[in-house]
């Protein structure tokens, strides 16, 4: 008879341990043949088909975010030339003659029938279109996920919240079209080409309506480079929102406001740059004489309101 004080006599006879068999481990590839089907999640997701075009099945946000993003890379091609011809050259040669030497030399590159459409006119057109092409989305999206049946309930849901980057883009709207009607499109209709706008047609431009110029160009480039900051910002994934959870000492909060700080930094010097070179060398190139001035006079006069002053 067992002692009250010893543990009871398991029936393997002692040799497992508290009464359980020790079983040697299965190998991965031992998979018991029960569970062979679906035992370990697949790799591949379950609709991984691709669709008709071989594009994926991604929803229309997906194409719209990547049109939007690669767009603004190639129009970035044409902003760098742009910065280095109408600001950093003219601060290095401090001469307005010498600097459009140079523009001349590059416009090639970006006004040829090939690349002017692919730097510039359909990246600002893909990029605006599916701007508002994605805001329209994301509104139909809210108004199924609420259930919105009536006109009163469509009121009822508030539209996506527009980013400060979104409104700089709306905003730099006119500037830019305003600057392309000015320098391309207005030449082309009046003169039939606009081989003689070069950095000194904006420089009479100064000369002949200056608060217009100086209040018009420092929008166009205070606007422009802080969308384009922000929107750089946002594609490299260092927008304050986008702090993620961080190990580090330092609080999300904290980072948050580095990066505020960071990106607003980098816009405001390149702003001045540009400012530095379009305005205190281009804008104070003075007037054009001659034949070429008139020229210059006529496509002045000929822009609304403007022209009047
Ligand atoms: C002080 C600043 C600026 C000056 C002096 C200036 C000057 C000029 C000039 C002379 C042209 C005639 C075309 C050529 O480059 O040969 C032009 C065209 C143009 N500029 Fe500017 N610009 C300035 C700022 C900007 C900014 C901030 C943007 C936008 C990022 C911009 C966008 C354009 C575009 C899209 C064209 C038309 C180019 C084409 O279709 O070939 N500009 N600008």
């Amino acid at each position: 008879m067992a002692r009250p004080d010893t543990p009871p006599q398991s029936p393997d006879g002692g040799e497992s341990l508290l009464g359980l068999t020790e079983v040697d481990p299965s190998p991965v590839e031992e998979t018991p043949s029960e569970f062979k089907e679906g035992y370990f999640p697949s790799s591949q997701p379950a609709s991984s088909r691709t669709s008709t075009l071989g594009l994926g099945n991604h929803g229309p946000a997906y194409y719209l975010t990547r049109i939007q993003k690669y767009s603004s890379y190639a129009f970035t091609i044409f902003a760098s030339f742009h910065v280095a011809n109408t600001s950093l050259i003219p601060l290095l040669t401090t001469s307005v003659p010498e600097s459009n030497r140079y523009l001349l030399l590059t416009r090639p590159y970006y006004q040829s029938s090939l690349t002017e459409p692919l730097l510039i006119t359909i990246p600002l057109l893909a990029h605006v279109c599916s701007g508002v092409a994605l805001r329209f989305y994301r509104r139909a999206q809210a108004l199924r996920r609420y259930g919105a049946e009536s006109h009163r309930d469509r009121k009822t849901i508030p539209w996506p919240a527009i980013s400060g980057t979104s409104m700089l883009g709306y905003a730099f709207m006119p500037f830019i079209g305003f600057h392309l009607w000015t320098t391309r499109i207005l030449p082309l209709y009046m003169h039939g080409d606009s081989s003689l706008i070069n950095l000194s047609y904006i420089s009479h431009g100064f000369a002949l309506h200056p608060f217009v110029s100086f209040a018009g160009f420092t929008a166009l480039v205070g606007i422009g480079v802080w969308h384009m900051t922000w929107g750089a910002a946002r594609w490299l994934g260092m927008a304050p929102f986008q702090v993620g959870h961080t190990d580090s000492e330092v609080p999300r909060e904290v980072v948050k406001k580095r990066r505020w700080y960071s990106i607003n930094g980098v816009a405001a010097l390149v702003t001045g740059l540009w400012l530095a070179g379009g305005l205190g060398v281009v804008g104070r190139g003075g007037s054009t004489a001659g034949w070429i001035g008139k020229e210059f006079d006529e496509l002045y006069r000929s822009i609304p309101l403007i022209g009047k002053w």
